[in-house]
């Protein structure tokens, strides 16, 4: 009776606090909508009916006479900003305030991921940003074209070869897209040739597997981390299985190696990050460091070109007239020995427009979760003072933004014409953001345009595309995976053209 007596009286006080924390946006006179016991405002999220990005969608859509709107991770109050001015403060101007990303990933825990820059805080971030953004610089970018040329003559036999991808049962376009990439992250970052189109389950590929298909564990951690934030701060997250994380360090050290005793100096990411070893006064720059750098580049390097490269693939595929269009400019851009030259392939207006409204239409990432670091006040557009609270969670909303009519007209239509030089003006800041903004915005955009665009150049030139009846249109998301992947996959019949 006692035991019972005590258990009610806990749930009692429980609920009371949870009561409590969820006045914290109203006490505040910010706006939002109406959280519920322990899930706050994730509820549909924890039954796994739709991804967080999705609830952050229906917020910013819900709330549209609002500039911020105050809502609940279990009861961690957070704010979301629909006001792309206010956005521009945060990521921009006011960066100072809102300089570290929502996570927490404990470098003891997951050496590889915890010394990622998404991942990485304060100063710390600050010194290997600074490190790391020599190895993007278009110089650097020229000189791994051709590797990356290669690798799409190669992915094209490749799709020759495979009666199926041509027959009416298509070819799983992300797969594909997998194996085009992770050529190119093996030449670029490690100078290995990753045999992703002569074998099936290549050393290379069955490593990204690992790599990117997190055990059962980590996946509902990653999910109950979004959903309930404290939960990163007590259990020990480990993104990097520990497998891969030896297998990564033995790859970097039998090749730094080899490149010592056989005085090999290679222009690619593995050269840059021993240099730093040699040069860095910052702090001390261990060989887990290297490793880490490499296995950052090698994860970074291929997983989301591949996502958006697949949905580029689709795009063009559901709409014949935009691909027929994009056919004409890059027949027109080969040369006499059937190459793309990378200067030519700068000036490819239309392949631009594709590749940024593919990213306005199906951005890999739908959020952006920053932290205020410190306390900031504004005055809003009603005049009303507003101050931000260091420790306040901030959710950017890319996707909800993206697809507002207010900023894109007709915004389900995939329309590339958008992105040429005489729209291009028009695209008010910050409503689009595929790859962030201001000082934290992605430090790979030109790696990943690249290789995406070559690669589209390559499969337009050589088929044509339809959608295979395998995909599911309208596209599903997987509500367990925190990149936006499409349920079923992305099915394209490709057609060798004569
Ligand atoms: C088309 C492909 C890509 C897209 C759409 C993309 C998108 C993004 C986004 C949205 C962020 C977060 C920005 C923020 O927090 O404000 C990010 C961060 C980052 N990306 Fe990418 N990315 C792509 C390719 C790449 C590639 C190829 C690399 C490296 C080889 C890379 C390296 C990074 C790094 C290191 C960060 C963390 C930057 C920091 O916090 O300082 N990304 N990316």
């Amino acid at each position: 009776m006692i035991t019972i007596t005590f258990v009610v009286f806990l749930i009692a006080v429980i609920y009371y606090l949870v009561h409590l924390n969820h006045q914290h946006w109203k006490k505040r006179g910010i706006n939002g909508p109406q959280p519920i016991f322990l899930a706050g405002n994730m509820g549909r999220s924890i039954l796994l009916q739709i991804q967080p990005g999705e609830i952050f969608t229906d917020i910013y859509r819900k709330y549209n006479n609002e500039s911020i709107v105050g809502a609940f991770k279990s009861f961690t109050p957070f704010l979301l900003i629909r006001d792309p001015d206010l956005i521009k403060e945060i990521t921009i101007k006011s960066f100072s305030h809102f300089r570290d990303n929502d996570v927490e990933i404990d470098k003891k825990v997951d050496p590889i991921f915890g010394r990622n820059p998404f991942v990485l805080k304060g100063e710390e971030w600050k010194v290997v940003r600074a490190q790391l953004t020599p190895a993007f610089t278009s110089g650097k970018m020229k000189w791994l074209y051709p590797s990356w040329e290669n690798n799409s003559s190669k992915m094209v036999q490749f799709l020759e070869q495979r009666p199926n991808a041509t027959n009416g049962n298509g070819y799983e376009a992300k797969e594909l897209c997998t194996r085009f990439t992770l050529n190119n992250v093996g030449d670029s970052v490690f100078g290995i040739d990753a045999k992703c189109f002569d074998e099936d389950n290549s050393e290379f590929r069955q490593l990204a597997k690992d790599f990117f298909t997190p055990g059962s564990w980590t996946i509902i951690t990653i999910l109950i981390a979004n959903i309930f934030p404290f939960v990163m701060k007590i259990l020990p997250i480990r993104f990097c299985p520990k497998s891969v994380e030896k297998k990564l360090t033995q790859i970097v050290s039998q090749t730094l190696q080899y490149r010592e005793d056989n005085n090999i100096v290679r222009n690619d990411f593995l050269q840059i990050i021993r240099e730093l070893k040699k040069t860095s006064k910052d702090y001390e720059f261990t060989d887990l460091d290297v490793t880490a750098h490499a296995a950052g580049f090698f994860g970074d390097g291929y997983e989301t070109s591949s996502q958006v490269m697949s949905f580029v693939l689709y795009h063009l595929a559901a709409n014949e007239d935009v691909q027929m269009k994009l056919r004409n400019e890059i027949n027109e851009a080969f040369d006499e020995k059937e190459r793309l030259p990378y200067e030519v392939l700068q000036t490819l207006t239309y392949l631009d427009g594709v590749f940024n409204e593919t990213l306005r239409l199906t951005p890999p990432v739908f959020f952006l979760q920053k932290m205020c670091t410190e306390d900031f006040s504004y005055v809003s557009k009603d005049s009303k003072s507003v101050l931000i609270e260091k420790g306040t969670p901030i959710v950017l909303p890319i996707y909800g933004l993206q697809t507002d009519p207010q900023y894109f007209e007709d915004p389900e239509s995939f329309k590339p014409e958008r992105f040429l030089a005489e729209n291009k003006e028009r695209v008010k800041k910050c409503t689009f953001m595929p790859f962030g903004e201001g000082p934290r915005a992605c430090l790979g955009q030109r790696f990943g345009a690249l290789q995406v665009k070559v690669g589209v150049s390559y499969l337009i030139k050589n088929f044509e595309l339809r959608l295979n009846k395998k995909t599911q249109v309208p596209l599903k998301f997987d509500p367990a995976n925190v990149l936006v992947a499409p349920v079923g996959g992305l099915w394209i019949d490709f057609k060798k053209i004569a």
